[in-house]
């Protein structure tokens, strides 16, 4: 396994959609492994393959609370069937550095993936679980959870990080 550099907000990788995963090879299994030692390492609760600069439909996620046993979840090729009680969510991204800000999410959503191994599955997930679901798809399409902000709220973050660059 590997850690992997995670791409920083304003990197074009990030604004790429990703391709459809078609084959379930050691090579795919090699990059859920790395996304997940890369995400426990970070550490965050979800990360997407695009976040690494891999142009595929995959990412990961624990969103089990810091005290219980993990949970890890991987979702291949997502699709959302249905949501619903869409509420403001505090959220932030590993691709977006020390700042989080509150985003309408669905609560509740259905949700249809593949698994490691290709096979289909469906989980009605809530709270966490439903906006990481949310997040990590949007980031698949090339989306940050800054796009849902004011102009004014995202040239702040984008000023913050301009400044942390050139400090660091
Ligand atoms: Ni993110």
């Amino acid at each position: 396994m590997a850690l992997l550099p995670i791409l920083q907000h304003p990197d074009p990788r990030l604004r790429q959609k990703a391709a459809p995963v078609t084959v379930f090879d050691a090579r795919l299994q090699t990059l859920i492994d790395d996304l997940f030692e890369t995400m426990y390492d970070a550490p965050g609760v979800g990360l997407a393959a695009t976040q690494v600069g891999v142009m595929l439909r995959v990412a990961v996620m624990d969103c089990a609370p810091k005290d219980e046993p993990p949970e890890r979840v991987v979702i291949i090729n997502p699709d959302i069937l249905s949501s619903a009680d869409r509420q403001d969510m505090e959220e932030g991204c590993l691709s977006v550095p020390d700042t989080s800000e509150k985003v309408p999410r669905y609560n509740r959503l259905h949700l249809r993936a593949l698994d490691r191994h290709g096979q289909t599955f469906e989980v009605q997930a809530e709270g966490l679980m439903a906006q990481a679901i949310q997040h990590e798809i949007d980031h698949l399409d090339g989306k940050l959870y800054i796009d849902y902000l004011s102009s004014l709220k995202r040239e702040r973050i984008n000023k913050k990080l301009r400044k942390q660059r050139q400090t660091a």
